[in-house]
Protein backbone atom coordinates (compact mmCIF):
# COMPACT_ATOMS: atom_id res chain seq x y z
CA UNK A 1 0.00 0.00 0.00
CA UNK A 2 2.64 2.58 0.85
CA UNK A 3 4.57 1.28 -2.21
CA UNK A 4 2.20 2.26 -4.26
CA UNK A 5 1.32 5.60 -2.65
CA UNK A 6 5.20 6.36 -3.17
CA UNK A 7 4.88 5.27 -6.93
CA UNK A 8 1.59 7.86 -7.35
CA UNK A 9 3.67 10.41 -5.95
CA UNK A 10 6.91 9.76 -8.29
CA UNK A 11 4.55 9.95 -11.03
CA UNK A 12 2.92 13.08 -10.10
CA UNK A 13 7.02 14.68 -9.35
CA UNK A 14 7.41 14.13 -12.94
CA UNK A 15 4.05 15.66 -14.25
CA UNK A 16 5.02 18.70 -12.28
CA UNK A 17 8.74 18.70 -13.08
CA UNK A 18 8.21 18.25 -16.83
CA UNK A 19 5.41 20.55 -16.76
CA UNK A 20 7.35 23.32 -15.50
CA UNK A 21 10.22 22.80 -17.09
CA UNK A 22 8.62 22.45 -20.35
CA UNK A 23 6.59 25.79 -19.58
CA UNK A 24 9.52 27.50 -18.31
CA UNK A 25 11.34 26.35 -22.29
CA UNK A 26 7.84 27.40 -23.85
CA UNK A 27 8.12 31.09 -21.91
CA UNK A 28 11.72 31.26 -22.78
CA UNK A 29 10.60 30.59 -26.63
CA UNK A 30 7.87 32.69 -26.70
CA UNK A 31 8.76 36.01 -24.88
CA UNK A 32 11.73 37.41 -27.87
CA UNK A 33 8.91 36.37 -30.34
CA UNK A 34 6.07 37.85 -27.79
CA UNK A 35 8.62 41.44 -27.10
CA UNK A 36 9.43 41.47 -31.50
CA UNK A 37 5.63 42.02 -31.72
CA UNK A 38 4.73 44.70 -29.27
CA UNK A 39 8.03 46.39 -29.17
CA UNK A 40 7.43 49.26 -31.65
CA UNK A 41 3.90 49.66 -29.94
CA UNK A 42 5.31 50.10 -26.59
CA UNK A 43 8.21 52.59 -27.65
CA UNK A 44 7.67 56.10 -27.13
CA UNK A 45 7.52 58.07 -30.16
CA UNK A 46 10.13 60.40 -30.78
CA UNK A 47 7.69 63.52 -31.73
CA UNK A 48 9.90 66.02 -30.90
CA UNK A 49 13.26 64.54 -32.48
CA UNK A 50 14.54 66.82 -35.10
CA UNK A 51 17.42 66.32 -37.91
CA UNK A 52 20.23 67.99 -39.01
CA UNK A 53 19.99 68.65 -42.92
CA UNK A 54 23.34 70.20 -43.41
CA UNK A 55 21.74 72.89 -44.80
CA UNK A 56 23.02 76.73 -43.69
CA UNK A 57 19.80 78.69 -42.93
CA UNK A 58 21.70 81.45 -44.88
CA UNK A 59 21.77 79.73 -47.96
CA UNK A 60 17.55 79.41 -48.46
CA UNK A 61 16.61 81.98 -50.52
CA UNK A 62 12.75 82.33 -52.00
CA UNK A 63 12.97 79.95 -54.11
CA UNK A 64 12.39 75.97 -53.21
CA UNK A 65 15.26 73.97 -53.14
CA UNK A 66 15.96 70.53 -52.79
CA UNK A 67 17.38 69.53 -49.32
CA UNK A 68 18.18 65.86 -48.83
CA UNK A 69 18.69 64.78 -45.69
CA UNK A 70 19.16 61.17 -43.76
CA UNK A 71 19.27 59.50 -40.59
CA UNK A 72 19.96 55.94 -38.54
CA UNK A 73 16.54 53.95 -37.58
CA UNK A 74 16.82 51.47 -35.12
CA UNK A 75 13.92 48.41 -35.16
CA UNK A 76 14.14 46.08 -32.60
CA UNK A 77 17.95 44.70 -34.11
CA UNK A 78 17.61 46.03 -37.52
CA UNK A 79 19.52 49.08 -38.42
CA UNK A 80 18.48 51.30 -41.24
CA UNK A 81 19.11 54.68 -42.87
CA UNK A 82 16.42 56.56 -43.76
CA UNK A 83 16.35 59.39 -46.66
CA UNK A 84 14.16 62.10 -46.88
CA UNK A 85 13.78 64.95 -49.05
CA UNK A 86 12.51 68.57 -48.35
CA UNK A 87 11.30 71.82 -50.87
CA UNK A 88 12.39 74.39 -48.67
CA UNK A 89 12.40 77.64 -49.00
CA UNK A 90 11.69 81.38 -47.68
CA UNK A 91 8.29 82.97 -47.31
CA UNK A 92 7.49 86.71 -47.59
CA UNK A 93 7.57 86.73 -43.95
CA UNK A 94 11.48 84.98 -44.14
CA UNK A 95 9.70 82.12 -42.44
CA UNK A 96 11.30 78.89 -43.44
CA UNK A 97 9.02 76.30 -44.95
CA UNK A 98 10.09 73.02 -45.93
CA UNK A 99 7.48 71.02 -47.72
CA UNK A 100 7.03 66.85 -48.46
CA UNK A 101 7.86 65.73 -51.63
CA UNK A 102 5.41 63.34 -51.59
CA UNK A 103 2.18 64.21 -53.75
CA UNK A 104 -0.94 63.67 -52.06
CA UNK A 105 -2.89 61.86 -55.10
CA UNK A 106 -0.86 58.29 -55.03
CA UNK A 107 2.49 59.43 -53.46
CA UNK A 108 4.92 59.92 -56.33
CA UNK A 109 7.57 62.61 -55.82
CA UNK A 110 6.97 65.90 -56.69
CA UNK A 111 9.30 68.43 -58.38
CA UNK A 112 9.66 72.07 -58.58
CA UNK A 113 9.95 73.92 -62.08
CA UNK A 114 11.73 76.51 -62.45
CA UNK A 115 11.09 76.84 -66.31
CA UNK A 116 8.81 75.54 -68.76
CA UNK A 117 5.41 74.13 -68.99
CA UNK A 118 4.91 74.08 -65.47
CA UNK A 119 7.03 77.05 -64.55
CA UNK A 120 7.11 78.22 -60.42
CA UNK A 121 5.14 75.10 -59.56
CA UNK A 122 5.64 71.45 -58.05
CA UNK A 123 4.98 69.18 -60.45
CA UNK A 124 4.29 65.11 -60.03
CA UNK A 125 4.92 63.48 -63.18
CA UNK A 126 3.07 60.65 -62.57
CA UNK A 127 -0.82 61.53 -63.36
CA UNK A 128 0.59 65.19 -64.10
CA UNK A 129 -0.28 66.65 -60.42
CA UNK A 130 0.30 70.38 -60.12
CA UNK A 131 1.27 72.51 -56.62
CA UNK A 132 1.79 76.26 -56.19
CA UNK A 133 4.73 77.30 -53.84
CA UNK A 134 2.95 77.18 -50.69
CA UNK A 135 2.39 73.59 -51.23
CA UNK A 136 -1.35 74.28 -52.30
CA UNK A 137 -2.91 72.07 -54.71
CA UNK A 138 -4.06 73.12 -58.44
CA UNK A 139 -7.50 72.92 -58.53
CA UNK A 140 -8.53 70.40 -61.78
CA UNK A 141 -5.36 68.26 -61.14
CA UNK A 142 -5.14 65.02 -59.61
CA UNK A 143 -4.48 65.68 -56.25
CA UNK A 144 -6.89 66.82 -54.05
CA UNK A 145 -4.70 68.02 -50.62
CA UNK A 146 -1.83 70.24 -50.26
CA UNK A 147 1.52 69.13 -49.83
CA UNK A 148 2.24 68.57 -46.14
CA UNK A 149 5.06 69.84 -44.46
CA UNK A 150 8.25 69.35 -42.06
CA UNK A 151 8.84 71.55 -38.74
CA UNK A 152 11.67 73.04 -38.71
CA UNK A 153 14.11 74.12 -36.46
CA UNK A 154 17.17 76.31 -36.18
CA UNK A 155 20.62 75.74 -34.12
CA UNK A 156 23.89 76.77 -35.08
CA UNK A 157 22.40 78.59 -38.35
CA UNK A 158 21.80 75.05 -39.56
CA UNK A 159 18.23 74.01 -40.90
CA UNK A 160 17.08 70.72 -38.71
CA UNK A 161 13.79 68.84 -39.98
CA UNK A 162 11.28 67.36 -37.39
CA UNK A 163 8.22 65.43 -37.84
CA UNK A 164 5.80 65.99 -41.06
CA UNK A 165 2.69 67.82 -40.23
CA UNK A 166 -0.11 69.01 -42.68
CA UNK A 167 0.47 72.21 -44.40
CA UNK A 168 0.29 75.25 -42.31
CA UNK A 169 1.00 77.64 -45.17
CA UNK A 170 -2.46 77.03 -47.21
CA UNK A 171 -5.02 78.81 -46.04
S1 LIG B 1 0.62 60.58 -57.80
FE1 LIG B 1 0.93 62.69 -58.14
S2 LIG B 1 -0.62 63.17 -59.54
FE2 LIG B 1 -0.94 61.10 -59.18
Amino acid sequence: MSNKKQQVSRRQFLNYTLTGVGGFMAAGMLAPMVRFAVDPVLKPQKAGDFIATGTEVSSITNTPTRVDFSYEQVDAWYKSTVSKTAWVYKDEKGDIVALSPICKHLGCIVEWKKEGEHANQYYCPCHGGLYSKNGDNVPGTPPLAPLDQYKTNVKDGVLYLGEIVPNQEVK
